[in-house]
């Protein structure tokens, strides 16, 4: 069954613990963090303090996706903060470090993913895929929610399923227009900012998404 990880980077932070809630009671299956620093993405979102106070308002898993320069750096203190899987992209670590970041997460028992930006061959991870549980397929350029889907990036998820075992998620422009063809090229985890948190009833968003492969 296709797992829904609602991004909280479209959600209202204003009343952040509330908007948890409603995709809680509406089915979500984990919460998708975006984090980014202004450097490896032109945004800035959220640190490992507001990801200690988010932990303490939901049961949800918390995955939480790096989009910053030197992750080695900060994932120590978004493990302490409570995250269940934290995601690194390949084009900010090297191969040596992200199997170092993996036997430590490891220990902590946090599962490690691995991203790729739009334009990155699979062939950057294929050395990694063995260390990580997840691989976090982008479909958009990461920095902002709201972007259009590039559809150009099904056959590489459809290649993943092929030769990888663990979980891939999904995160870009996903909808219940994009969301099929996804789960049909092998996602396990659906990420969805707009369309979720922009939707009127959250929880028909969910399971649109949910059972758009059907
Ligand atoms: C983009 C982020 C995504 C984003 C998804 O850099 O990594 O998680 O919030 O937002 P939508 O679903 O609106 O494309
Ligand atoms: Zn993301």
């Amino acid at each position: 069954m296709i797992k829904v990880a609602p991004s909280i980077l479209s959600a209202d932070f204003s009343c952040l613990a509330k908007e948890i809630k409603s995709v809680e009671l509406a089915g979500a299956d984990m919460l998708h963090i975006d984090v980014m620093d202004g450097h490896f993405v032109p945004n800035i979102t959220i640190g490992p303090v507001v990801v200690k106070y988010i932990r303490k308002c939901t049961k949800l898993p918390l995955d939480v996706h790096l989009m910053i320069e030197r992750p080695q750096d900060f994932s120590a203190a978004f493990a302490e903060a409570g995250s269940d899987m934290i995601t690194y992209h390949i084009e900010t670590i090297g191969v040596k470090e992200l199997r170092r970041e993996a036997a430590k997460l490891k220990q902590k028992k946090i599962k490690i993913g691995v991203s790729l930006n739009p334009v990155t061959p699979l062939s950057k991870i294929k050395g990694v895929l063995d260390a990580v549980d997840l691989v976090l397929v982008m479909s958009v350029n990461p920095g902002f929610s709201g972007q259009k889907f590039i559809p150009g990036v099904v056959p590489k998820i459809e290649e993943l399923s092929r030769i990888f075992d663990g979980e891939i998620s999904v995160d870009g422009g996903v909808n219940d227009q994009t969301a099929g063809m996804l789960i049909r090229a092998g996602a396990d985890i659906l990420a969805a900012g707009s369309y979720i948190f922009g939707a009127k009833d959250r929880l028909i968003a969910i399971e649109r998404i949910r059972n758009a492969g059907k």
